[in-house]
């Protein structure tokens, strides 16, 4: 429900309005009758759209208007007046206001006028998300069967409102995998916040979260709304959710079964309608053991799971992740697009990523573009580390091998690593569906080939 907030010094004519307001509109409607207390009342409460009379003894509406544009006060007000002075209505859209009344106006025409000023703050909004989206629209790329599935179960959960906890190594991709649960979820034009639990001091970890009612601390000068209704209608993700105190945790499983918060410093509570989609690259399992975190939250988390494949399981991707990367950070650097050698792109595909996942393969491309001045990115343009470490199949020269033996070498390691992941690292089908004896002359192959899931 929107709250309207009427400032008049006119105590009748205040609560008049509230009154229709509440009758015609539906509205929750706060008074104030004063431009100090209009001001106040806003530092406390959440108003959704303000109605100000401009004639005002002490501090008038013009007053006002000008301390909310210098305290950064977003909402939308609506500037009424009984004296039908034009140029004073004109003055004060300068300062801010989104339209003018008239007192002899009827209710109708008010709620008339104040839909249409809620109905513009959504849409700046919507504008935001969206503007938002498309800089960070970053599609996940891939096509293994790993990522299949993971597209799968993004597809399954994405729609339910329970929460989602995302789990997978460090760099894998669980943002990028929470961002696609929200764009497929059920509320996509709803804001996205996303909140590092590990980024932000334990003390203030739930303030973040549920903000605070004025004076509910020292220096606690104004209400400020928390993650959680700043999420509202949309997606809260909770990034490195280990991270999380104790006591956070406590008061988030909270909030998560009654769906409703309380500010800290205050005791009335706000429903909240915020998705939550949690990540960790912690074993929360082990986490709970070890009496860091909370076995019920972990319980309420652990019902709808998606795990996010490392790179070295699914290795295929590599070069369709290398082409993405290559293109996004040419564009970004402004430089001319640029290509990878198969050599090189055969390299890659050896390395086994454990370290960082695909934030590692971007951070690689990234040094590969700005270490070669050519077109083609060739193997000696790769980092030595990674051209070391990938693997001991390669030639000496890490080139495309080129005698037979190399060359049946590779291509065995190959069929090898894309059954795997056919089989999702399956061993047993995955020897089945080779037509193997059994999984340990499979094991005894991998071995051989250096072949590991990690
Ligand atoms: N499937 C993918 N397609 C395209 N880009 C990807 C993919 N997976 C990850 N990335 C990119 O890799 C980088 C790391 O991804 P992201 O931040 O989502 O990982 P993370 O699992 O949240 O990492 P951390 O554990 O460090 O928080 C980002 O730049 C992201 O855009
Ligand atoms: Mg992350």
């Amino acid at each position: 429900m929107s709250a309207i907030l009427v400032v008049d010094d006119v105590p009748a004519m205040a609560e008049q309005y509230a009154y229709d307001l509440k009758r015609v509109g539906g509205y929750d409607a706060l008074v104030a009758h004063s431009g100090r207390e209009a001001l106040d009342l806003l530092e406390r409460e959440v108003v959704d759209c303000v109605i100000l009379d401009l004639e005002m003894p002490g501090m008038d509406g013009f007053e006002v208007l000008r301390a909310m544009q210098r305290r950064g006060f977003q909402v939308p007000v609506l500037v009424y007046t009984g004296t039908g002075n034009y140029a004073r209505c004109t003055e004060a859209i300068r300062l801010g206001a989104r339209s003018f009344i008239d007192k002899a106006e009827p209710m109708e025409r008010v709620v008339q006028e104040v839909e249409h000023a809620l109905e513009q703050q959504r849409l700046t909004g919507q504008l935001a998300v969206l503007r938002d989206r498309l800089e960070s629209e970053a599609p996940l790329v891939g096509a293994s069967p790993a990522m299949q599935h993971l597209k799968d179960a993004i597809g399954r959960v994405a729609k339910i409102p329970s929460p989602v906890l995302v789990v997978g190594e460090s760099g894998s991709g669980k943002e990028l995998v929470a961002r696609e649960l929200h764009r497929r979820g059920a509320t996509p034009t709803g804001p996205f916040i996303a909140l590092n639990a590990a980024a932000i001091p334990e003390n203030l970890v739930e303030d973040e979260l549920f903000g605070h009612e004025r004076g509910a601390f020292t220096g606690a000068a104004t209400l400020r709304t928390g993650a959680f209704e700043a999420a509202s209608g949309g997606t809260l993700f909770l990034d490195e959710i280990g991270e999380l105190p104790l006591a956070a945790q406590a008061k988030l499983l909270r909030v998560i079964e009654q769906r409703q918060i309380t500010r800290l410093g205050g005791n009335r509570t706000v429903a909240v309608s915020a998705r939550v989609v949690a990540a960790t690259n912690r074993d929360l399992e082990a986490e709970v053991r070890a009496g860091r975190f909370r076995e019920d939250v972990y319980y309420r988390l652990n019902v709808h799971v998606v795990r996010v494949p490392a790179l070295r399981e699914r290795l295929s991707d590599v070069p369709a992740l290398v082409e993405h990367l290559l293109a996004s950070t040419c564009a970004r650097f402004g430089v001319r697009p640029k290509t990878v050698d198969p050599g090189a792109l055969d390299c890659l595909m050896r390395y086994d990523w454990t370290r960082n996942n695909v934030r590692e393969l971007r951070n690689v491309v990234e040094r590969m573009i700005i270490a070669t001045d050519s077109e083609a990115i060739g193997v000696e343009d790769i980092p030595a580390d990674i051209r070391e470490g990938a693997g001991p199949q390669r030639t000496p020269t890490g080139t495309v091998p080129s005698t037979f033996q190399a060359l049946k070498a590779e291509a065995e390691r190959q069929i090898i690593v894309a059954a795997l992941e056919q089989n999702n690292w399956h061993i047993t089908r995955t020897a089945q569906a080779l037509g193997l004896a059994d999984h340990a002359s499979l094991l005894k192959i991998m071995r051989r080939h250096n072949i590991s899931r990690g």
